[in-house]
């Protein structure tokens, strides 16, 4: 199905500040956009909040004066519901309550035209429920943006059991033609992103709680060998705890409970607390005036003369582009056959496989382990995670630090958390994807994409498990699962699966 062509008109209820983003986004393409709200002037001071937000894309040479103009001409507030008649798509961001959503979708049936198209940017209300409350649910989806929706690149279509797929195609269609990363989604608790990220926050939030790292620490983490542009914690002070709590909470309860979506009591003491994050001045980081932030914890000078040689016994799989970055910063490398380990003196250092050093230390022999965490790219990480087996010397890590300082690496410390702090997160986003997948929720390319546009992460979370290998990611959880005792770990059916044909979830 086609893109409504330039000329339909658009119509957008609610003008704070997702409905005025919105209408930004669809007057920028091109469509007269009629915009209503139900407090008296709203409508107008969105278009004046719209307006200075294009002037200073104007003052930043981002946008000519004449397209500004445009833009501003196309977008016309109106007083009331009938109003809205012309419309052939009608996008609803109003207030985050089912009742009263019924009620406007309910009334615009009788106002516009039959085939007229309408949606609402729900973020946890179902597609489904909301379409009861219509004599035409077929012609009814979910389109769901993020905030800013003129910045932010994604947009959910998601479809209800009785939309019509050709609605949601030409949704679709219309969102690509905005210059928007459109992705299906069944209507499911938490469509996609909300879903799919629960464990980016849960995983951070838990390590905290079990005393592996603070969070200065497993923020930068994330961010230097993650890859990730803010860490959880970080990002949860800049969403708000309140918000950020009250999504976990919702979607927990939606799944009726299911442990991988349990919500973190140190959270809902923030909530409690009023630390809601940035906007209250607190959260997990102060941000009132003069305050500091705290520093992550760096083992190591970065001065200790690193070792002149090491061993590599087998290959490290994803990790031996650190190898390669050992031996271009004047490392001496001796290859030997083996099971992917660097000997660096007495220590052995070896990347993470799910169980705790302290616990693989004995079953494979290996009295001074050293466990790595995973890196987004190990030829350009800035820092890496390690943990040491309880049983290890006390110099074990000395050189391990100066051999990895001596590439650029920071070096933080974890207590023996077993996946480390990036490896668990991975492979805990990829198994919900995973199961989302499996579950028809989305294919395989949109849950990435979702994921990419949606909360910018680096790297889509599947195919990120098809690069460091399925095989290997399903043997972490399954390690994470048998070492905590807890189905919050349990490998989704299809990751599984795909662990034992191949490894590759995209066609
Ligand atoms: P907001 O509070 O900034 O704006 C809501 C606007 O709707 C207000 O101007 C209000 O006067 C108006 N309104 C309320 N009831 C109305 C009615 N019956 N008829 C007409 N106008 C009415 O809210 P925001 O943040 O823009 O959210 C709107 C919707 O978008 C909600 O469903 C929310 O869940 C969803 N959403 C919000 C995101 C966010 O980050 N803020 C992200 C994605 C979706």
């Amino acid at each position: 199905m086609t893109a409504l062509s330039k000329d339909t008109t658009i119509a957008v209820i609610g003008a704070g500040a997702m409905g005025a983003g919105i209408a930004q986004v669809a007057a920028t393409y091109g469509h007269p956009v009629l915009l209503f709200d139900k407090a008296p002037g709203a409508a107008e001071k969105g278009i004046v909040g719209i307006a200075a937000g294009l002037d200073k894309l104007v003052s930043r040479g981002k946008l000519d004066q004449d397209a500004r103009d445009a833009i501003l001409s196309r977008l016309t507030p109106v007083d009331e519901l009938e109003a809205l008649a012309p419309a052939k798509l009608v996008v609803e961001a109003i207030v985050e309550n089912r009742d009263i959503k019924q009620q406007v979708f309910s009334r615009l049936e009788s106002i516009c035209a039959a085939d007229c198209i309408l949606a609402s940017n729900t973020s946890s209300i179902s597609i489904t429920s909301l379409a009861t409350a219509l004599e035409r649910p077929q012609n009814f989806a979910g389109l769901h943006f993020f905030n800013p929706a003129p910045i932010m690149k994604l947009v959910e279509v998601v479809s209800g059991l009785d939309t019509d797929p050709e609605v949601a195609a030409c949704l679709h269609a219309t969102a690509t033609a905005w210059g928007k990363q459109a992705v299906h989604a069944k209507s499911t608790p938490g469509f996609i992103v909300n879903r799919l990220a629960r464990p980016f926050y849960a995983e951070g939030l838990r390590l905290l709680e079990e005393g592996a790292a603070d969070s200065a620490t497993l923020d930068a983490l994330m961010r230097d060998a993650g890859g990730f542009r803010m860490g959880p914690f970080e990002l949860m002070d800049l969403i708000g705890h309140d918000v950020n709590y009250a999504v976990t909470r919702s979607v927990f309860d939606a799944y009726y409970g299911d442990g991988r979506f349990l919500p973190s009591l140190t959270q809902q003491a923030l909530v409690e607390g009023g630390r809601l994050g940035r906007k209250s001045g607190r959260g997990f980081y102060d941000y009132g005036a003069g305050a500091e932030r705290p520093e992550p914890a760096t083992l190591g000078t970065g001065n200790d003369a690193p070792p002149s040689r090491i061993v590599v016994e087998g290959s490290l799989g994803v990790a031996d582009a650190l190898v390669e970055r050992l031996r271009s910063n004047g490392i001496e490398v001796v290859e030997r056959e083996g099971v992917g380990r660097i000997r660096v003196g007495d220590s052995v250092l070896t990347m993470s496989d799910g169980r705790m050093a302290t616990e693989r230390a004995p079953a494979e022999g290996l009295r001074n382990l050293v466990l790595f965490d995973l890196a987004l790219d190990y030829s350009t990480c800035t820092r890496l995670g390690v943990t040491v087996a309880d049983q290890a010397d006390k110099d074990t890590l000395a050189p391990v630090v100066a051999l990895l300082n001596a590439a650029g690496i920071r070096v933080s410390l974890l207590d023996d958390a077993p996946g480390l702090a990036v490896l668990r997160t991975v492979a805990m986003l990829a198994n919900e994807a995973a199961d989302a997948v499996l579950q028809g929720v989305c294919s395989a390319a949109d849950a990435d994409t979702a994921m990419r546009f949606g909360v910018n992460y680096p790297q889509g979370p599947l195919t990120w498990a098809e690069q460091i290998g399925v095989g290997f990611v399903h043997r972490i959880l399954t390690h994470l699962q048998q070492g905590y005792g807890e189905d919050r770990y349990r490998p989704s059916r299809l990751l599984r699966r795909k662990a034992f044909s191949g490894g590759v979830f995209h066609d």
